[in-house]
């Protein structure tokens, strides 16, 4: 089994540029099916969750091929309409087949989608939307059969601004008759990424970013070029690890006013930020300071994905930070692990209190989802002393050479077999 030994107490210096953010690269490989030409898809981060919706195309039928850092799909020859049950398992975001491949094909065989477990994950709102759309969905066990004589375009309210069920909804709409209105829409980056990536196919989108996405369906789908977007999750977890361990880091590739929510808590906790169009530098003496409640929202509130690296920062620090954690109702696994690195957190609900310790120190942890993941190498940089770090498999699907990355800015950490 693979393990990362990371020696904590080095400092972080230097800059990085942030690799292409997973959350929006997942939907546009989806959308890349929509249409029968070929997209060149720039800025592909080299993760797990990429390499199973890869996996996903070919079955479909699609040619895909790598140039560096680009995926290059030809869905001309696309002659499938189901995705295998193990792929659909690696993740949550190959729900967004069911969109893209009813919208592609009119039919569409999927089972439930796996993914980080944070608590019940539905996706009523992706299946009442593309019934309102016309397509008829039938739930057998875990198996879902969708087919439809030709989508047409409506109006869709979400009970929440839900950010996978917006991107469903937007990649059927593009193969609607009509237009379509999805109102409440999630306002996410990743969703104004999607849109841009859409339009260079041909598709007439509008209003991502707003409360209000606007699909004119049916316009010619044809060959494109696209750069996928920065991560933000990624910078906010490497200036996590910045504050946490002390240093000077440079974070380049990111629109500061998408991670302001989390660079205002670093300020509030003492490190001096600033920013560039495109960048952020954090500078930290490594002890933080407690800070005032962080409630995690949608976009443009405090992301959830941010929660634990934010939390692990924090949990060496002078005074006490309340989390709420208000999008999963069990996004906290990652805590019985920081406690083992001698963190002082209780949770209750939706609340978690962080007091802060003087000292974390190195101990066998185990990542059990993504984020809390990233969280546990954000501790172990600032804790004294060697950590041992299992669970990689979840680190791996959204973070591209996560120890490397670290390594360059003067971290210890070594992957090795246990
Ligand atoms: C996306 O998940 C991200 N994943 C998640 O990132 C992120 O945590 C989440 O959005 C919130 O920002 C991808 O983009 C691939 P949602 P998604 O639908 O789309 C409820 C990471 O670590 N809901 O916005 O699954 C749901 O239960 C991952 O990178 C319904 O009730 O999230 C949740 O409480 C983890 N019915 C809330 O909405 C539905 O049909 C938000 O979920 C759909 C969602």
């Amino acid at each position: 089994m693979e393990c990362l030994q990371v020696r904590g107490g080095s400092r972080l210096e230097g800059s990085l540029t942030v690799q292409g953010a997973k959350n929006s690269v997942l939907p546009i490989l989806a959308a890349s099916l929509l249409g029968e030409g070929v997209s060149v898809i720039r800025n592909c981060p080299a993760l797990r969750d990429v390499a199973a919706s890869v996996a996903i195309l070919r079955h479909l039928g699609c040619r895909v091929r790598q140039e560096g850092d680009a995926l290059v799909v030809d869905a001309s020859p696309v002659d499938r309409c189901d995705v295998p049950e193990d792929l659909m398992r690696e993740m949550r975001s190959s729900v967004l087949f069911l969109g893209a491949v009813l919208g592609r094909t009119g039919c569409a065989e999927l089972c439930l989608p796996g993914g980080c477990e944070l608590g019940p994950r539905p996706i009523d709102l992706h299946l009442k939307g593309l019934e309102a759309m016309g397509a008829e969905i039938r739930q057998e066990g875990s198996h879902l059969y969708g087919c439809t004589k030709g989508l047409r375009g409506c109006d869709v309210q979400l009970a929440t601004p839900s950010v996978g069920a917006t991107e469903n909804l937007m990649l059927a709409a593009c193969r609607a008759r009509g237009t379509t209105q999805i109102r409440n829409a999630a306002r996410e980056p990743e969703i104004v990424d999607l849109q841009q990536f859409l339009r260079a196919m041909g598709a007439d989108v509008r209003g991502a970013g707003t409360g209000t996405v606007v699909v004119r369906g049916m316009t010619p789908l044809g060959d494109c070029e696209h750069t996928v977007l920065c991560d933000r999750i990624a910078a906010a977890t490497y200036l996590a690890a910045a504050a946490a361990a002390g240093g000077d880091l440079e974070v380049r590739g990111v629109a500061y006013r998408q991670l302001s929510t989390v660079t205002g808590v670093f300020s509030e906790a003492g490190c001096r930020v600033s920013s560039g169009e495109t960048s952020v530098r954090l500078r930290s003496e490594g002890r933080l300071r407690g800070v005032g409640p962080i409630h995690t929202a949608p976009y443009p509130g405090f992301p959830t994905d941010a929660q634990a690296p934010v939390m692990a920062a924090l949990a060496r620090s002078y005074g006490t930070t309340v989390f709420v954690e208000n999008i999963f109702s069990s996004r906290y696994r990652h805590v019985r692990e920081l406690r083992r690195l001698g963190a002082d957190i209780r949770t209750e609900g939706r609340v978690a209190v962080v007091r802060g310790v003087p000292r974390l120190r190195g101990a066998a942890v185990r990542a059990t989802d993504l984020r809390g993941g990233a969280g546990l190498i954000v501790a172990a940089l600032a804790a004294h002393g060697e950590s041992e770090i299992t669970g990689l498999d979840h680190i791996d699907r959204g973070y591209e050479h996560i120890e490397g990355v670290l390594c360059a800015l003067g971290a210890e950490i070594v992957r090795t077999e246990r």
